[in-house]
């Protein structure tokens, strides 16, 4: 944690506001502060990533800002005086901070709409068609696979520590998923992505969509970020029945191939399976038989869905195959 005075004087002596009062917004992993002067709101984002470096810092306020000219919207940086998008605050290590405009009126999506899941779809669709162009440098943070295994290991541990042994068949679904997606890794397509477009991360704002956050941007893969757009909009909120309407429209404007559709069979399940309501929440079987039932139901959709999907667009195989992207 950082002290609020080391805050105050960067916003004083690199930003040059006088007057203002400070309001911890509470961000999962940054440190957001809300910044209210006499006459504008701002938010400062403070980096309490340990994995954050310059590059990696760079390579994201770069892509954030690729796709801002592009129409791509998110909070506009403000930048301090020294004419930088960002500037750091030092502790025992720099963090990397960045100051943007604050944004009023933020409304979630919400896909229970069939207009909207077919509006965020195509936004989803011309982000992703944006960001295949994009040629700067990225990196990974973590690659999915790494950090399932990740989570394989706290479940494992979990299970064994909480003794709730009817918890084990998790287990073995995450084990299973994580070897067939390393099986079809080699096909899916990468660029660098936001990676994290939940809810409380991307908002509606007048006929257009903001995301605000992109403190895990990096080399990401497309079907991975539409896997667990399905995973919380859909699977989450029991809402698989205008998963259709999303999926028909993002296809049009981004078009997967074969192997990503595979994998958005899957993938989406093992997420919402393993997510903390479903092993930690549920103390007992009967509480997890109950999540299970839901998510067994949007698996059998999800199922059929995708294979309706493949078959209507074999006769596009030829741009699916075009479409494989390169190594990075
Ligand atoms: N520019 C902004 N305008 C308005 N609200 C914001 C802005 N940035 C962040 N917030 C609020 O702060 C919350 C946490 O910010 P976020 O960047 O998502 O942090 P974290 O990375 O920790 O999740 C958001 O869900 C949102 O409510
Ligand atoms: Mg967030």
């Amino acid at each position: 944690m950082i002290s609020i005075n080391p805050i105050k004087q960067l916003l004083k002596n690199e930003y040059g506001l006088d007057w203002f009062k400070l309001e911890n917004l509470h961000g999962h992993t940054d440190m957001i502060y809300k910044v209210t002067t006499h006459r504008h709101k701002y938010v400062l984002k403070v980096s309490l990533n340990r994995k954050m470096s310059k590059r990696r810092f760079e390579s994201q306020i770069n892509y954030i800002q690729y796709l801002q000219n592009h129409d791509i919207l998110s909070p506009k940086i403000i930048k301090p005086c020294t004419g930088n998008l960002y500037t750091t605050i030092k502790d025992y290590r720099n963090r990397y901070s960045a100051l943007f405009e604050y944004i009023d009126n933020l409304y979630s999506p919400n896909l229970s709409k069939p207009s909207e899941a077919r509006e965020y779809a195509k936004y989803i669709g011309n982000l992703h068609k944006i960001s295949h162009k994009y040629n700067n440098k990225h990196y990974w943070y973590y690659d999915p696979i790494s950090e399932e295994t990740r989570k394989l290991k706290y479940l494992e541990k979990f299970v064994k520590k909480s003794k709730r042994k009817y918890l084990a068949k998790l287990i073995k679904i995450k084990k299973d998923n994580i070897s067939r997606y390393k099986k079809l890794r080699p096909k899916l397509g990468k660029t660098m992505l936001l990676n994290d477009l939940s809810e409380g991360n991307i908002f509606k704002i007048n006929n257009n969509y903001i995301f605000i956050d992109w403190n895990i941007a990096a080399t990401g893969y497309f079907a991975d970020e539409i896997a667990w757009i399905i995973t919380w909009f859909f699977i989450k909120k029991n809402n698989m029945k205008h998963l259709s309407k999303f999926l028909d429209e993002y296809l049009k404007h981004f078009p997967l191939n074969s192997i990503e559709l595979e994998l958005l069979t899957f993938m989406p399940i093992s997420y919402a399976y393993t997510m903390w309501d479903n092993f930690e929440e549920c103390k007992t079987k009967e509480l997890f038989r109950e999540q299970e039932k839901k998510i067994l139901d949007s698996s059998k959709i999800l199922e059929q869905l995708i294979r309706q999907v493949s078959t209507s667009l074999s006769h596009h195989r030829a741009t699916y195959i075009s479409h494989s992207h390169d190594e990075q």
